[in-house]
């Protein structure tokens, strides 16, 4: 057995670990009286404890901070409270007469980068931690302590208590992704931000954008202008199509930063690829420019492997992106090439791998990459369950073999488009119906044998859009499943369990709708009426 990334985190016996039964009132170690109950959140915590001492917002309180690395998740608080609460809640370095809410990353708390302790008691809130992002993270923890509708866009009457707490926490991994296909059916900048918005509250930190596929190209290259003027045209089932402009993905890039969430930007190669063939005559083996795509079928195009022009191309796309990407991800796809013989695969894939590095990035791409024995800088993502289209547990292994973390996302439970039941309105089946508590029901580290704790990168929770059209439909399908996968990335696997976890989701229905988030209300789990 692979050794565990403990956290070597001191957890007092007193602590409340959130794995414990939720929102019960429960008896004290002594004496007889009762701890207040825990609060209800998610991701779960490393240690949470109730400590019934609430402190209450009012239009004095200010929001402290300590040094410029506190300034992003000050504001990111600030401007959520002051539209639900109407109080001005200033930013400023000194508490004052009106008690804070303090940010404060100058003492070292030994959590790592995105860890933190958060402290909220009748004096006041105290939220340290190491950096900014750690900060960021708190923040997040702080909103469900709050009243749901502190979600709210507009002015609500108080009180405005949050929950007497103290909470020590940091990830189990590195990686919480949510991935977005764009290509099947197209998002606005608008829309992708909103997206990214409620995965972060959740503490998901990359953002893994699907950005070609057979049916639409949507990023704007300039070398390479019919790609967005032919291929962006289209999606399926013959809806509008689009694109984004460098600066449309600058600012997708920016909002995401805000939240310290990393852009991983994919173009799928060298199958998938049909929008770019339509595009492109000299990208077809055969010289001839395929007739653009609308259905949904995989595996059937594939960028011409043994031409120069192939990599010219790619050189060019993967460098223009790099340099809108701070993130240290190049995604190539690589996944279902059915139509590239697998030699050409591999030279293929070995190629671009070149080209990622060249720019300065790493290589991302599906698990079918294994093949082509990537190097250990570059990161694979497991999609394929055991008893699927194929199976892609090997590729997997073989990847972890040659030291490729793995990002997990298996597809029988991690897929946010795959139907919740037989009956839901949206989604496919392939890989089986994925209702909540299944999405919820694995570990990324005993999911695959050969595949352990420390090859494990983290998890991600991919939302193809085959059937989802609008906004309403992504939250659809990513609400209720997505903080799932969110907490199987963040929270140690110890004490987690789903009789757990139930209760705590519940407590999120309400924040969503005070959002507006079109979520299912799936009979699993005990929504407040
Ligand atoms: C995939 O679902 N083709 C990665």
């Amino acid at each position: 057995m692979r050794p565990s990334r403990r956290l070597g985190l001191p957890i007092a016996a007193a602590v409340v670990i959130a794995g414990l039964a939720p929102g019960q009132a429960r008896a004290a170690d002594h004496g007889g009286a009762a701890h207040p109950a825990a609060p209800r959140l998610v991701p779960a915590p490393v240690s949470v404890e109730a400590t019934g001492d609430p402190f209450t917002l009012t239009s004095a309180t200010r929001v402290v901070v300590r040094s410029g690395a506190g300034a992003r998740a000050a504001s990111y608080l600030a401007r959520l409270l002051r539209r639900s609460t109407g109080y001005a809640l200033p930013i400023v370095q000194d508490a004052g007469a009106g008690g804070g809410i303090v940010l404060d990353a100058t003492a070292p708390q030994g959590l790592g980068p995105e860890g933190y302790r958060l402290e909220v008691s009748g004096k006041g809130v105290l939220l340290a931690a190491d950096t900014g992002e750690g900060l960021f993270r708190g923040v997040q923890t702080l909103r469900q302590l709050l009243p749901a509708k502190a979600e709210s866009p507009s002015r609500r009457p108080g009180p405005w208590r949050i929950t007497g707490a103290r909470v020590t926490d940091r990830p189990r991994f590195a990686y919480r992704g949510a991935m977005l296909d764009v290509a099947r059916h197209f998002f606005t900048v608008r829309q992708v931000k909103r997206y990214i918005d409620l995965a972060a509250a959740y503490k998901v930190n990359m953002f893994h954008l699907h950005l070609s596929d057979d049916q639409g190209w949507r990023i704007a290259i300039g070398k390479w202008p019919r790609l967005t003027e032919v291929g962006g045209r289209t999606a399926v089932g013959g809806d509008r199509g689009g694109f984004y402009t460098r600066n449309d993905y600058r600012e997708i890039v920016k909002y995401a930063q805000d939240r310290y969430v990393t852009v991983i930007p994919e173009i799928d190669t060298p199958g998938h690829t049909n929008a770019a063939l339509a595009s492109y005559a000299r990208l077809n083996c055969d010289g001839r420019a395929r007739r653009p795509y609308t259905g949904t079928d995989v595996g059937f195009s594939s960028l011409c492997v043994g031409k120069d022009v192939t990599y010219r191309f790619l050189d060019d796309v993967i460098g223009e992106l790099a340099r809108l990407t701070p993130g240290p991800y190049i995604d190539i796809g690589g996944d279902e090439a059915k139509s590239t013989r697998r030699a050409g695969y591999r030279a293929f894939v070995a190629r671009v791998q070149k080209i990622v590095h060249r720019h300065g990035k790493r290589m991302m791409g599906w698990e079918e990459i294994a093949d082509a024995k990537p190097s250990p800088d570059s990161v694979a993502e497991h999609w394929n369950p055991v008893t699927g289209r194929q199976d892609g547990t090997e590729l997997a292994r073989s990847a972890a073999r040659r030291g490729v973390k793995l990002v997990m996302a298996p597809a029988d439970h991690a897929y946010l488009d795959m139907k919740y039941t037989a009956r839901t309105r949206l989604g496919t089946d392939w890989a089986g119906l994925v209702d909540v508590r299944r999405a919820y029901a694995w570990d990324p580290a005993r999911l695959v044998a050969g595949v352990g704790e420390d090859d494990v990168l983290g998890v991600e929770a991919p939302l193809w859009t085959e059937t989802a059209r609008t906004s309403r439909d992504l939250e659809y399908l990513a609400y209720p499943r997505l903080p799932g996968i969110a907490e199987i990335g963040w929270s140690p696997a110890r004490g987690r369990s789903w009789d757990d976890y139930r209760v705590r989701l519940a407590a999120q229905g309400p924040r969503w709708s005070a959002r507006s988030v079109n979520f299912y209300h799936s009979p699993q789990v005990p929504w407040p009426s």
